[in-house]
């Protein structure tokens, strides 16, 4: 039985990072006019209310893209002004502050082009039923199953090129063998993929068997960026990890870019950290 809702957490610190490297990924990616297929392994609902129950009863959005958001002037990135542009047009009315926050189909179906093709996985039946309904406008496909069999069975995709999240919320420790055993598979199909892997950086490390075993398997070039919470809780989440498999040339300097503009506690109050997990 699912029971994470991601209307908690939607627009937190780890949510910008992760969507940062998502818009800039694809962006780089449409330098080239060949199709994307991207898939979407764990995707939520599409779009969140920032001025919900939810949201309001953790307020983590006000640490995460509300932050940005309001220093947006000070964002010396040029690679945040397609984000920004974006969270605009989802909120047309905002002035100080974002009402309406996308989850990452959304951010996909933003950037995809007519030729690009969008599939989401979602296997929490009212989180699935939202998506559902988002997509009919949205020209996303919806598959309401488990995302990592989903993707699986969906490689290699008829598109000339891949870009896959892998986004799970890790409610099941197994989450962290299954993603890097999903991910040995996918690229054993997709050789020439772009694979992004988000996930928690645990207080107590639970995240490490994940990585361990990345590392010590075949997938080539994976790229690791890591930013950590400058004031941690005492226990749980303390950070958020992104992984990205063969990514585009020069994406690593222009997200460290990005990332850097969030240190600082006058800013997301993060420290950043990019380094590769495994090397070419
Ligand atoms: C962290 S949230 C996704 C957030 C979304 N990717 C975004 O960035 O906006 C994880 C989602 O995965 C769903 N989920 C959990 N296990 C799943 C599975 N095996 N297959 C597909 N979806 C799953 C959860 O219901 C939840 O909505």
């Amino acid at each position: 039985m699912l029971s994470y809702l991601h209307a908690f957490h939607a627009g937190n610190f780890a949510d910008v990072q992760k969507h940062a490297a998502l818009t800039l990924v694809l962006s780089m990616m449409q330098v080239k006019k060949s199709a994307i297929a991207c898939f979407d392994t764990h995707a939520g609902s599409a779009l969140y209310d920032l001025t919900g129950e939810r949201a309001r009863k953790t307020s983590e959005a006000e640490t995460g893209v509300q932050q940005l958001w309001a220093k947006k002037e000070l964002l010396r990135a040029p690679d945040w002004q397609l984000m920004l542009e974006a969270l605009s047009e989802h909120n047309p009315a905002a002035a100080g502050v974002l009402n309406r926050y996308p989850g990452s189909p959304a951010w996909l179906s933003c950037f995809a082009r007519p030729g690009d093709a969008v599939t989401a996985f979602e296997l929490h039946p009212s989180e699935g039923r939202a998506l559902e309904t988002w997509a009919d406008q949205a020209g996303v496909r919806v598959c309401c199953e488990d995302g990592l069999k989903g993707l699986l069975r969906h490689l290699p995709p008829t598109q000339p090129r891949l870009l896959t999240l892998i986004d799970p919320s890790y409610e099941i420790k197994s989450d962290y063998r299954a993603v890097a055993e999903t991910l040995v598979k996918a690229w054993k199909k997709c050789r020439h993929g772009v694979y992004l892997v988000w996930y928690p950086i645990m207080e107590n490390g639970l995240e490490k068997p994940l990585l361990e075993a990345l590392a010590e398997g075949p997938v080539r070039k994976i790229l690791r960026s890591e930013v950590r919470l400058e004031n941690p809780p005492g226990r749980g989440m303390v950070g958020s990890g992104m992984l990205v498999v063969n990514p585009p040339w020069g994406f690593d300097q222009r997200f460290a870019a990005m990332l850097d503009d969030l240190k600082g506690s006058d800013r997301l109050g993060l420290t950043a950290t990019m380094d590769w997990l495994v090397p070419e």
